[in-house]
């Protein structure tokens, strides 16, 4: 009986120290405001003498307006992580803001680093993940105003405005730099660019198209 318990102590402890050890490490101290100057670097940024720390290293004025959307994609990804605001750092959050006019969307992308809850403040949007191989399930939902919906660690997943009108969306990552990377830039953006015959293959596209992205 009591070997159980200790077993299942055991059990528990390991579970737990393995999803602290997932995400973001917690703080050691009060503030370690980071220092973006210092090329330091210690699983993050290295913190500012806390006498110099000050209100504005908590503060973020940058999302207060919609991002540009005059793209083909017809959307703005603006972010609020550690590096737009230091005293972010060893806080495990961030957050970004998403603008989309009408047919907006957001290319398929994942956080190799955080969880995302996704709040829609207006409009109407499809949001959706797909979990990993062998399954590639897909789930999905259409949000109304005032919706939310999370999207699981690394799973790649989208945003599209099914509505008419604007989309503006905040959402929040347990990462002070969730790691995002955006699928089409991983295949046309790379640098140096991957292999256009590999390209070609792996999608199974003319040449010619893959030369025009
Ligand atoms: C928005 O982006 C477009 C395309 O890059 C650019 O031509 C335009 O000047 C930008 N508008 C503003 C307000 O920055």
């Amino acid at each position: 009986m009591g070997g159980n318990v200790i077993l299942l102590s055991i059990l528990a402890l390991n579970f737990f120290a393995n999803i602290a050890f997932a995400f973001d490490p917690s703080p050691l101290q009060d503030l370690c405001v980071a220092d973006l100057t210092s090329s330091a670097r210690i699983n993050g940024y290295a913190c500012v003498d806390p006498a110099k720390v000050e209100a504005d290293n908590f503060f973020f004025s940058g999302l207060r307006l919609a991002g540009n959307t005059s793209n083909p994609k017809g959307s703005a990804f603006q972010v609020a992580y550690v590096n737009e605001i230091p005293g972010l750092n060893t806080q495990g959050m961030g957050m970004a803001r998403v603008d989309m006019v009408e047919n907006g969307f957001i290319p398929p992308h994942n956080q190799a680093r955080a969880t995302e809850i996704f709040t829609l403040l207006e409009g109407s949007v499809e949001i959706g993940f797909v979990t990993s191989y062998p399954d590639y399930r897909h789930y999905s939902k259409v949000l109304e105003k005032g919706d939310v919906f999370v999207i699981p660690i690394g799973f790649v997943h989208y945003v599209r405005n099914v509505g008419a009108g604007n989309v503006v969306s905040l959402s929040t990552f347990n990462s002070q730099n969730p790691g995002t990377t955006f699928f089409p830039h991983v295949l046309f953006g790379a640098n140096p660019g991957l292999d256009t015959d590999y390209l070609s293959r792996v999608l199974a596209l003319d040449k010619k198209i893959i030369g025009k992205f």
